[in-house]
């Protein structure tokens, strides 16, 4: 409102993050008019950097048509940067001077956005600073921050801490992307708005749910950070698992936050602590033909390395909805395709089950293999599909990217998509102990090669952890 004037503080904004996800998020909401009336974006980083360099930094990765060239160069005018450190109190003193210099005098209500696209390192230290010295005082002040969320339960636990002895859970905004991906965000509707799927979305009509998601690069000058976390807590224990408790959880009292929260809270503690024995671990060696480098070759990564690029584990929900339906989730880097897809339902045991299937992407669809009478004389059954591909049913040009989704919801102070502290505590409590089993005892993982379909004991594996292919199905269509 004409009552309120907003500042966005990037905190390392210098970084990839920033100019690769946050500066293009907030330019598309410019361009479409999201942003708050009045309001000033601030890059804040350590490096002194002039302000002409800084707004060529940060447009290198946003691309504009011609006609778009003067929206880029009306959002130029509300950046502006400010260097300092992220553990002294003169810089950040520093920072709410330029800040409040920039806000001006008047009575408006000052919010303040702080995003922290900061290494963990200097996590806390920062956290701190702008509470102490950069907090507004006369309007709302909300905290974004992003993974890692530690290494583990203890690490987590201690960063939480100290996030808390600062800053109120109801300012803290913890992002993982894929709760801003426009399929994520269909999920509720599609299960919630659609009597026929709410009233199989059990175990009586489920026999298994897997949740994938297939990388076709590689670590590509990553490894050195990579091989701290691996696949497991790059991609498993957050975007995977915000995606099954999304599919496994009850139906919100209401969609207000804290209901779906809680459901997904409920979801997560009825899942016991991973074991080693329902792990698949795999690494990349170099492609076939040579031309891609493996896991080892990049650089950072130790000779000896055993860090996982792939994974593939399964989980029981002990619940009375899921008792006994195996939750399959991969995930790989390398690998032969890019896809990320949830599916649900092998619904009906047998020869040939309906399957449900949520493409999250590329390419947004949502399909439903059915049996269908061959057409023609035949009496045969077919599989066949259901399909509502976005491309073919939905003129939106461009589908926005999850950033922009999340900060507008910043924005907006609406919390659903973003992660409490209890479900990150949940979370970590289920992935620990195999975590630590695995380095405690090096469990080396089963080599791949880069561009194949994982592990070779991929299949056998899945066969084993109850799910088997209907062999003799491909999916056919050319949309996708
Ligand atoms: C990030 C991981 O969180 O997600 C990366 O750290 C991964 O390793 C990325 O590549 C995938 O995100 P997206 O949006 O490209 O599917």
């Amino acid at each position: 409102t004409e009552k309120e004037n907003t500042a966005i503080i990037i905190l390392g904004a210098s970084g990839d993050l920033a100019f690769k996800k946050t500066y293009p998020a907030l330019f598309g909401l410019f361009k479409n008019d999201f942003l708050p009336k009045s309001c000033q974006i601030i890059g804040y980083a350590r490096s002194e950097i002039k302000l002409d360099e800084f707004k060529k930094r940060i447009t290198s990765k946003i691309k504009v048509s011609d006609e778009d060239k003067a929206v880029l160069e009306r959002f130029l005018e509300i950046c502006t940067y400010c260097s300092g450190s992220y553990d002294k109190k003169e810089s950040f003193q520093n920072l709410d001077k330029f800040v409040t210099n920039l806000e001006g005098e008047d009575d408006r209500k000052k919010n303040r956005i702080f995003y922290m696209a900061l290494p963990p390192t200097v996590f806390i230290s920062a956290s701190e600073g702008l509470k102490e010295n950069v907090y507004s005082k006369k309007g709302d002040n909300r905290l974004i921050v992003e993974k890692p969320f530690g290494k583990d339960f203890d690490s987590s636990r201690v960063l939480s801490r100290a996030l808390s002895k600062h800053w109120k859970e109801d300012e803290i905004y913890r992002i993982d992307h894929y709760l801003g991906k426009e399929m994520v965000k269909n999920l509720m509707m599609l299960r919630f708005g659609n009597v026929i799927f709410g009233a199989v979305w059990n175990r009586y009509y489920i026999s298994n749910v897997q949740i994938t998601f297939k990388e076709v690069i590689g670590t590509e000058g990553r490894g050195g950070y990579f091989n701290e976390f691996g696949i497991i807590r790059d991609i498993m224990q957050n975007h995977l698992f915000q995606i099954l408790s999304i599919v496994a959880m009850g139906r919100p009292v209401t969609l207000d936050a804290e209901d779906v929260r809680n459901e997904k809270v409920k979801v997560l503690r009825s899942i016991k602590p991973l074991s080693i024995d329902d792990v698949l671990l795999g690494q990349y060696t170099r492609s076939a033909d040579g031309k891609n480098k493996g896991y080892k070759d990049d650089e950072g990564v130790p000779q000896d390395s055993y860090t996982a690029t792939f994974a593939a584990a399964v989980f029981n929900i002990a619940n009375e909805r899921w008792d006994g339906v195996p939750f399959i989730l991969k995930c790989g880097k390398a690998l032969d395709e890019a896809k990320a897809e949830d599916v649900p339902g092998s619904i009906y045991p047998g020869l040939a089950r309906n399957e449900l299937v949520i493409r999250i992407q590329p390419k947004e669809a949502v399909y439903m293999k059915v049996m269908n009478k061959e057409p023609g004389l035949s009496n045969a059954a077919v599989i066949s599909e259901l399909d509502l591909s976005y491309t073919d049913r939905y003129s939106l040009s461009r589908i926005p990217d999850a950033y922009e989704s999340l900060i507008l919801d910043v924005l907006k102070g609406e919390k659903s998509n973003f992660v409490r502290d209890d479900e990150l505590d949940a979370a970590w409590k289920i992935f620990t102990p195999v975590l630590h089993q695995i380095e405690k005892e090096k469990i080396k993982p089963e080599l791949y090669e880069f561009g194949s379909r994982g592990p070779a004991s991929l299949s056998r594996w899945i066969e084993n952890h109850g799910y088997k292919r209907t062999h003799g199905y491909q999916w056919k269509s050319t949309k996708l």
